[in-house]
């Protein structure tokens, strides 16, 4: 006879269901051992994953916080472990893994033709630019390497009265720009323009001129980590010290300002180059509530003077 040997069954602690909150906080995990670089509209491994999980799982940014604990699918799960894979493996930013970045609190569509937007310009366009600027006095803005067409349109937005011309020497980030300016409905108040700084004008004259130009110098684009590899060279580089372009801009915007108008220029860490370059000029440096720095501003009389 057989002998029956009863085993006694260990049970399996039962698992609790993967919620969205549970796969993001096991998403983030992964980034933070990674060790990337958070630059790119988030700046912590948290935000990052939850970016990554939302998008994987086609959830809405502001679903509320019912909406963490929801139940994930297996194949949810699998798609948001891949994203997090390539996020990690090929360290593309994630605003290049969504297709989506947010600026001003706006959506924009980005990829790789464009630099992700992360300006602490946002603030000064978000408050209409007072208190430098009468938000109803301004009526023409130049948007001066527009990339996505984020600095424009949010201008636009904050702006109803004014018109904008958002100029790019690069034809593929202009087809960015063009999805942008569609999404947001502004084909008739933000026009886009080819051009090599403002050698296209003619003889234009803006009340306001706002740029987030090419500033890293050699150097400093040598040593950027390799999410940066992704945006295009031609946003980012500017020549050994980073002045190429602000040189240009402040040797010729004052033929495109109405008189009283203002240049607003993001040069970011390159300031000590662009404050030793032209201690002569009398630079307002912004300061930003939510962080960055690097802003100046100047007005028409004040280029002219100098
Ligand atoms: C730092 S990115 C800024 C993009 C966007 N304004 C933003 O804030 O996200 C600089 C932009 O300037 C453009 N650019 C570079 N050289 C230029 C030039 N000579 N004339 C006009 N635009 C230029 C680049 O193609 C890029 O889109």
């Amino acid at each position: 006879m057989a002998r029956v040997i009863k085993r006694r069954r260990r049970r399996a602690a039962p698992t609790a269901p993967l919620t969205v909150r549970g796969l993001i906080e096991r998403s983030a995990r992964r980034l933070r051992r990674a060790r990337l670089c958070f630059g790119h509209g988030t700046d912590n491994a948290r935000d990052e994953a939850a970016s990554l999980v939302l998008h994987a799982l086609h959830l809405p940014h502001t679903g509320g916080l019912s909406l963490y604990r929801r139940r994930v699918s297996p194949a949810g799960a699998a798609r948001a472990g891949h994203l997090i894979g390539r996020r990690i493996a090929e360290r593309v930013p994630a605003a290049y893994l969504t297709g989506v970045a947010w600026f001003a609190g706006l959506p924009f569509t980005v990829d790789a033709r464009v630099l992700i937007p992360r300006s602490p310009l946002a603030e000064v366009i978000e408050r209409g630019f007072a208190p430098w600027a009468a938000p109803k006095r301004i009526r023409r803005v130049l948007d001066l390497g527009t990339g996505s067409a984020c600095i424009a349109i949010a201008a636009a937005r904050a702006l109803p009265g004014a018109h904008v011309d958002a100029v790019d020497i690069s034809a593929a980030a202009l087809e960015v720009a063009r999805i942008n300016v569609r999404r947001h409905r502004l084909t008739r108040r933000v026009r886009l323009i080819e051009s090599d700084h403002f050698s296209a004008l003619a003889r234009t004259r803006y009340d306001l001129i706002i740029a987030n130009p090419p500033y890293v110098g050699a150097r400093e684009l040598g040593g950027l980590p390799p999410e940066y590899r992704h945006e295009p060279r031609l946003a980012l580089a500017a020549g050994p010290r980073g002045l190429d372009s602000v040189a240009i801009i402040l040797r010729e915007a004052h033929r495109h300002l109405t008189p009283g108008g203002l240049l607003i220029v993001e040069v970011g860490n390159t300031e000590g180059a662009v404050r030793r370059a032209y201690p002569g000029l009398p630079f307002l440096w912004l300061s930003f509530a939510r962080g960055g720095g690097g802003v100046f501003l100047l007005t028409r009389e004040q280029l002219v003077a100098h």
